[in-house]
């Protein structure tokens, strides 16, 4: 959702900021724009592309070493020039860009109404802005105690950047429930949503803390508390490399991202995992595995994606430790009177780490007494810092919109995790525990010899692009996987899909099949395998057009279907992280035939930092 970028320095800020927004554009935003000092505090801004506000900035005077700049996913106020941020004070000597959504924006707005105040936009951000100048000109205060001030006053997630017209060596930015990251460099300072717009000049950086506010002045950076404590900036090392957020010779960074599974995977098992010696270590878990074995339950949070992998690994929880798993999309969960119990074990699983739902129900579990585990991706996020203990994905960072890596490595800790626990418990046979270990060592392997698939699918893409409708049937493990596959060809393609337990099809689905339906099959060698075969009969005697995911040297399912990609044999419990990968591609090919904008499509967004 919505970027911030924000320079101070000796750099042409223009220059900076336009990259670090292109650099973010992967978050999901529809309109852009920048405030720069420069003969004055001038802003501009666009619906649309950063290209498009690129384009537009071209002839105009902006050197500046100050700016901040802002791609915007509408909320408050349909995506046009106007609603765009930056927003002006009353005064346009202050600028402001944000990230959230402020709840009481429309009482704070009526006040300043009456004061005499008016709005060029229907954003809350603008209310925001001309809230704290008011402060300011009442308490007759520094700009930074006037934001202080106003921040106490706002209910709602924020993460804010403000610049001055009187003040041109002054940054301001705060936060309450969306991220930011300050870069500290030398004599300069940048301040982004996340690390991508930083990396190439820094690797130093403060992540800032909720209700924390930084002032940037005269190459200082102090930070405070909302409740004007000081605090100590503490700055930590980045680990991310530039090259992991290019394309690297890539037409897509989704296909960039589906290929480099079997690297994610094996990052995620690196120095955690020794089939040979038997070892299985999850640090960040280490002092909760007594606590987890003794588990009355699960319960698991998350959104999207992630709650995919949630499913999965609820199947692998009951089958290797034999405990009760609850998976809960976050969003229902924390509008709900949810059960939590002292001593219930919660995992929260999210790619970004800042999923707002995702957030504020784990607060909810935690305020009931439930610990916390993090399975996060990004390290830092405030999912992650939120959390009692957790291990992280290490995939590295995603930038397609649509999810691939991060699920796979989120399988990947999963079942580790689980395998820890069902030791601990005595709920699994040593041999067990040794082919699993052995097994997951091998994924990666597999997951290679997956992609060596790519043309075959790519050729199925292209008999099926132009369908309206798709269906998706696995069952067991595969169901999660069916559920998957149907999200990642809607997200990107925009054709209609759904995800179905196979047995299910009979209770609805089954009258949607015609000879128009494609139905793809997640049916490798389980314990459901016959049963599947049967769905796939039910489904050919209607004329549906079957393509079918099955375990190589498969023998009965390539005469029935039309379509037949083989993967490589994987134990059941993780054979999602193998099977995922054909659907993948099949919808990454079926976007790009169909001229889909792959990696930012329409309304969606990577990171959903708002309720
Ligand atoms: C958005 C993204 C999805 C992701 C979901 C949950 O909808 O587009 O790809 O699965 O959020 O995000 P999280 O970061 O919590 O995994």
């Amino acid at each position: 959702m919505c970027g911030i970028v924000g320079y101070v320095g000796h750099r042409d800020a223009q220059q900076v900021i336009i990259k670090g927004l292109k650099r973010l554009e992967y978050r999901g935003y529809d309109s852009a724009g920048i405030a720069l000092l420069n003969k004055g505090l001038n802003v501009y801004k666009k619906k649309g592309k950063v290209s498009e506000l690129e384009e537009y900035l071209k002839g105009k005077e902006l050197a500046s070493t100050i700016g901040i700049g802002h791609t915007r996913w509408a909320t408050h106020g349909e995506p046009n020039d106007v609603n765009a941020h930056p927003h002006y004070s009353s005064s346009k000597k202050l600028a402001i860009i944000h990230n959230g959504i402020i709840e009481n924006y429309s009482s704070l707005k009526q006040e300043l109404i009456n004061k005499g105040h008016s709005f060029t936009s229907e954003t809350d951000t603008e209310v925001l802005i001309h809230f704290i100048e008011d402060i300011q000109e009442n308490n007759h205060c520094a700009l930074d105690e006037a934001v202080r001030l106003a921040l106490t006053k706002v209910v709602g997630a924020y993460a804010i950047v403000i610049m001055s017209l009187e003040d041109p060596n002054l940054l301001i930015a705060a936060r309450k429930g969306s991220p930011l990251v300050i870069g500290v460099g030398k004599n300069e300072y940048f301040i982004a949503s996340d690390a991508t717009p930083i990396i190439e000049y820094t690797n130093e950086v403060v992540y800032l803390n909720d209700f924390e506010i930084a002032v940037i002045n005269d190459d200082k950076l102090k930070i405070k508390t909302v409740e004007d404590a000081p605090m100590t900036p503490y700055i930590q090392k980045l680990e991310m490399e530039l090259e992991a957020i290019e394309k690297g010779g890539f037409d897509h960074f989704m296909l960039k991202e589906i290929c480099e599974q079997p690297r994610s995977i094996k990052d995620c098992l690196r120095g955690r995992l020794d089939s040979q010696s038997g070892r299985l270590v999850l640090g960040g878990i280490r002092e909760y595995v007594n606590k987890l074995a003794n588990a009355d339950r699960i319960i698991i949070l998350a959104c999207g994606t992630s709650w995919h992998a949630g499913l999965v690994a609820e199947y692998m929880f009951e089958e290797f430790c034999r405990i009760p798993v609850e998976v809960e999309y976050a969003s229902e969960f924390r509008y709900r009177n949810p059960i939590v119990r002292e001593g219930d074990m919660v995992f929260a699983i999210s790619q970004s780490g800042e999923t707002a739902d995702t957030l504020a129900a784990i607060e909810l579990a935690k305020s009931k007494g439930a610990t916390i585990f993090g399975v996060c991706n990004v390290v830092g996020s405030s999912i992650a810092r939120a959390s009692h203990a957790g291990s992280y994905t290490h995939a590295g960072p995603e930038i397609g919109v649509a999810s691939t890596k991060a699920f796979t490595a989120q399988l990947t800790v999963l079942s580790m995790i689980c395998l820890i626990v069902a030791q601990k418990k005595g709920t699994i046979t040593d041999q067990k525990f040794h082919e699993m270990l052995v097994e997951l060592e091998n994924i990666p392997a597999k997951v290679e010899k997956t992609l060596k698939l790519n043309d075959q699918i790519r050729e199925i893409a292209y008999t099926f692009k132009d369908a309206t409708n798709f269906l998706y049937l696995g069952r067991g493990f595969n169901f999660p996987v069916a559920l998957e596959g149907a999200l990642k060809l809607k997200e990107i393609s925009y054709i209609h899909a759904e995800g179905y337990p196979a047995a299910e099809m009979k209770h609805g689905p089954i009258a949607l099949i015609d000879e128009e339906m494609p139905v793809v099959f997640i049916a490798t060698r389980d314990s459901s395998y016959e049963k599947i075969v049967s769905n796939i009969q039910e489904v050919k005697a209607r004329k549906g057009r079957v393509i079918a995911v099955v375990t190589e040297g498969d023998k009965l399912i390539p005469d029935m279907a039309e379509f037949t990609i083989e993967v490589p044999a994987v134990q059941e419990t993780l054979m999602p992280i193998v099977s995922v990968i054909p659907l993948q591609l099949l919808s990454y090919h079926i976007a790009v035939m169909r001229g889909c904008n792959v990696d930012q499509p329409r309304n969606l967004a990577k990171s959903v930092t708002v309720e």
